[in-house]
């Protein structure tokens, strides 16, 4: 697969969604997932104009960013506690910040570093035991907690729909719920359904296999 055909087509698709929903485009960020994939795509993707890349691993994120020193990164994986440190000012954002210890590392790792560390709140939209992600009615008291300490800066709430039925009834009550603790920012969206979150307000829409194909197990 062609990384700058597979791009041009998801931006493509990122303008008909935005038209569709009467968004301005500028509003919408496409985050291209390079999970597994190598670093030659990455500068397949940054030469075809790509400018935010996700990675899910600590140590890939770790790897990519220091290898390729001019990108914005952001982290959108699951993040053990212990590998915070990784990711603490290689990230210019952490999507996945889901409960009150990680934030804790977090701050003390950013503030050490002597920076602000912009993050996302992870939602567990459809209450999937096995997930991450805090429950919807506790995200108020995570924010307010996450918003106490020093060197954070909580910008938006990022979620994950369940694999199966529709997703739009998850993206839009992740909408309502910024829009109830005024975050700007949604993460939002995958290949399989990024125009439905365009549609319900994602302002990050994070896509991998659109771009850069299957991914190997
Ligand atoms: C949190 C998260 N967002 C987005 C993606 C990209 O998914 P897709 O390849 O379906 O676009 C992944 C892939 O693993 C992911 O883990």
């Amino acid at each position: 697969m062609d990384v700058a055909e597979g791009l041009a087509r998801v931006r493509e698709r990122i303008l008909a969604a935005c038209a569709k929903a009467g968004r301005d485009s500028a509003s919408v960020r496409l985050v291209a997932v390079t999970k597994t994939k190598p670093l030659e795509m990455v500068r397949a993707a940054q030469a075809a104009g790509q400018t935010v890349f996700g990675e899910n691993y600590a140590q890939d994120l770790r790897e990519k960013a220091d290898a390729l020193p001019g990108v914005e990164w952001h982290f959108i994986g699951a993040l053990q506690t212990n590998k915070a440190k990784l990711v603490v000012g290689r990230a210019a954002l952490i999507h996945t910040c889901d409960r009150l210890a990680l934030a804790q590392e977090l701050s003390k790792r950013a503030k050490a570093a002597g920076l602000t560390q912009r993050v996302l709140l992870e939602v567990n939209v459809g209450r999937e035991p096995q997930k991450a992600g805090v429950l919807p009615e506790s995200v108020p008291e995570l924010l307010a907690q996450v918003r106490a300490l020093p060197s954070l800066a909580c910008q938006g709430l990022m979620c994950i729909p369940p694999a199966e039925g529709d997703p739009r009834p998850h993206f839009r009550s992740l909408r309502n719920l910024g829009q109830s603790l005024g975050l700007p920012e949604l993460s939002m969206g995958m290949t399989a359904d990024f125009e439905i979150a365009i549609e319900e307000g994602a302002t990050l829409v994070r896509v991998g296999t659109a771009i850069f194909g299957e991914r190997n197990p």
